[in-house]
Parts: structure tokens; sequence; C-alpha cells
């Protein structure tokens, strides 16, 4: 089973196939997009030695000239050293403005391979081969491309909308288990925010997404995708709607910068952010006490984390969050549920209720 879906931006539509053993199949997809043979595989060390060479071999039979460029695991990748070094590649390589780059790997190879090929000859095609949950539900859509400045996550980018997306659900088979975890509050907080039908479609197939049963992952990464590109359809350049993606986030963000990106995933940092967001939100009347206990079982069935850690004060937390890009004129910008399925973005929240739903989520 294969499911097609379509990211509708325009001039800048592109598909994303999901399904399971699309790996060997990548050229299927992409050849009918492609203006020149000419192709720049970005991978890390991980995904370069478990997948490079499937899908290697699948463009070079159909003919493409492929090469390929290794950068080092993890996100201190996102660097101007290593942006560099992919360009020098792109360059050595002669790759032209028909070439494509394409990245293969998780949401880091994905961030500085698109602004990479952002950038390259003023933009040239790209396409997103996601190997982690995380990269597959969320990176996937939405076009936007970072590397870090040591002052701070994503300072320098573009927004570069790939050319096609294709995931294949089977490369989770080699991921953590806690990588799985931390991915899949991205859909959970897309049930959340617009979709309790997804939400509830973790609730009752939690075990075999945990199982990496494929037919259960399209299903559930496919919708994913569909909300976010309608999501992204009506905010390409994030202006207004798509700020509700960022709920949890700002608690998350605040908890990141603060234990220094080290201690936890992503995707742990914003539980423990849509707990609070959610605790806050029925602080102020406006959140069941049911939806919020509805919310903290799935979270704590999928193990993950629900309060910030010892070391830290609600102060502290809330000082970090007023530091995260996301506000605006010094306003802190929250995004809150209403119920599952449907949140509302409220700049008006004073931070003494910040600080005691903090406080209630030690
Ligand atoms: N552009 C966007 O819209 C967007 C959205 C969300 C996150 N991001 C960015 O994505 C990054 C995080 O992405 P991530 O969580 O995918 O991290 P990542 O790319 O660092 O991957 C995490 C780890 O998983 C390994 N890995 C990748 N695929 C694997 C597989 N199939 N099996 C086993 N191991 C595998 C990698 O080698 C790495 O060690 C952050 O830099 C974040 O800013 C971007
Ligand atoms: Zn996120």
């Amino acid at each position: 089973m294969t499911r097609a879906l379509r990211v509708e931006l325009e001039a800048n539509s592109y598909p994303i196939v999901v399904g399971a053993g699309l790996m060997n199949r990548v050229s299927e997809f992409l050849m009918p997009l492609m203006k020149s043979n000419k192709v720049l595989i970005v991978s890390d060390a991980f995904v370069k030695a478990r997948y490079l060479p499937i899908v290697q071999r699948s463009l070079t039979d159909a003919g493409l000239d492929v090469n390929s460029v290794e950068i080092p695991v993890g996100e201190a990748s996102k660097s101007l050293a290593e942006f560099s070094r992919v360009q020098d590649s792109l360059v050595r390589h002669q790759l032209d403005r028909g070439s494509t780059l394409i990245a293969l790997g998780g949401g880091v190879v994905g961030d500085l391979g698109g602004f990479a090929a952002a950038v390259y000859m003023r933009g040239i095609s790209y396409v997103q081969i996601p190997t982690t949950l995380q990269a597959q539900v969320d990176a996937s859509v939405g076009g936007k491309t970072a590397i870090n400045h040591p002052k701070g996550k994503n300072l320098i980018g573009a927004f570069h909308q790939p050319k096609l997306v294709v995931i294949d659900v089977d490369t989770l088979r080699t991921l953590p288990q806690r990588d799985i975890r931390a991915g899949l509050i991205e859909v959970i907080k897309m049930g959340v925010i617009r979709d309790e039908r997804l939400f509830e479609m973790v609730e009752e197939n939690l075990e075999a997404i945990l199982n990496i049963e494929a037919a259960t992952l399209i299903e559930m990464i496919s919708r994913a995708c569909v909300n976010k590109a309608e999501i992204v359809a009506k905010d390409e350049k994030e202006s207004g709607l798509r700020m509700v993606l960022n709920y949890g986030h700002t608690f998350g963000h605040a908890l990141e910068a603060l234990t220094h990106y080290n201690r936890y995933r992503h995707g742990e940092a914003v539980s423990i952010g849509m707990n609070c967001a959610a605790r806050l939100a029925v602080n102020l009347g406006m959140f069941s006490e049911t939806d919020f206990q509805r919310q903290r079982s799935l979270l704590k069935r999928a193990k993950l984390p629900l309060t910030f850690p010892d070391d830290l004060t609600p102060e502290a937390l809330c000082d970090a969050m007023y530091l995260d890009k996301k506000t605006l004129g010094g306003k802190l910008r929250l995004i809150l549920p209403t119920r599952i399925g449907e949140v509302v973005i409220r700049d008006d929240v004073e931070d003494r209720q910040i600080l005691e739903a903090i406080a209630q989520c030690f």
C-alpha cells in the first residue's frame, strides 16, 4: 500500500509518497521530475552506511550520475562549516541549475541539505527522503531549511520547497524506540491542534505504531502530513495560522535551551511543553480536566516525559520563553487547547498564570 499526497503551494506544489519498501524505488518517483542527470545525495554517517547504497543503486540503474557527500551525525552538522563542505561538493561534482540535491536522513540532513540547495546557484531542486519519524511527519512538509548560529538554532535559513518527498516507513525499523516516541509527539500535537481523529488513531494503535507496523504507520504519517500541508498551504511563509504548530513548543524550546539541547530529544521537551500548555488552559477555564487527562494519559502510555526536571525553576523557564524567537513585540503568544482537535492563539496570558502552570508541572 502506497499513499500519494500533494502539498498545494501553487508553483511550489509537490508530491509526498508514503509507503513501505520504497528505498529501491526512488528513481521511479524522481525520474519524471529530473531536468538533468546529475544528483548529489547528502546523508549522515549512519544513514549513509545503512541506506545510501540502495538509493544510489536505484538512481544509477535509472541512468543518473550520482555523487554523495557525508556529514557527521548530529545537530552540530547544521553549521556553516558543513554547509560549506556541501557547497564544495556541489561545485566539485559540477552540479548545474537543472541538477538535484537529495537529502537522505533525519531532520539535520534535511535542514542542511535543503538550505544548501536553496542557495547553490540561487536555488536548485531538492528532494527529501526522511528517515526519522520526526523528519517524516514534520520537516517533510513546509519547506523550512536552516543551519544554526552559535547564538541560536535555525537562525540562518530559507524557505525552499522540495520537489518530491519519499517516505519509506521501513526505515523506522532501525530507528531507536526513543526516537520513535519523540517523533510521535508531532503527530499527537497535530491531533490536539486540529484533528481529533488522528489523536484517536494514535490512542487506538499505539502498540502497532511502536512495533513499526507498516500499514498503520503509512495511514498515520499520511494523515499527519495532510494536516501539516493544509496549514502550510494557507500560510506558506509563517505569518499567522502556521503558529498553531507551535503548540507545546514555546515551553519546550525554553526547556531545550536551558538544558543545552543535549538532555532531551526535541519531542520529549515538546511533550512536557504540551502537558504544561494544557495545564495552563485548564487553569484558565478554557480546556476541560477530562481532555487534559486524555492528553496526559496518551503521552504517558507513549512513555513521553510530562514534568520539568528538578534542577530548573519556573522563573528560569518563563524567562527563557521570552527569548524564543516566536515572541512578537515582546509578548508571549501561546497556543492553548480548547478541546482535543482545536487550539487558539493567546497573547494576553499573565506571567503569574504561566509561572503557576509551570510550577504545577514539576
Ligand atoms: N525543517 C523543518 O520543518 C523541521 C521540522 C522539525 C525538525 N527540524 C530539524 O530536524 C532536526 C531533528 O531531526 P531528527 O530528529 O530527524 O534528527 P537527526 O537528523 O539528527 O537524526 C537523529 C539520529 O537518528 C539517526 N538516524 C536517522 N535515520 C535513521 C534510521 N532510519 N535508523 C536509525 N537511525 C537513524 C541519525 O543518524 C541521527 O543520529 C533538528 O535540527 C530540527 O531543527 C526541522
Ligand atoms: Zn517540533
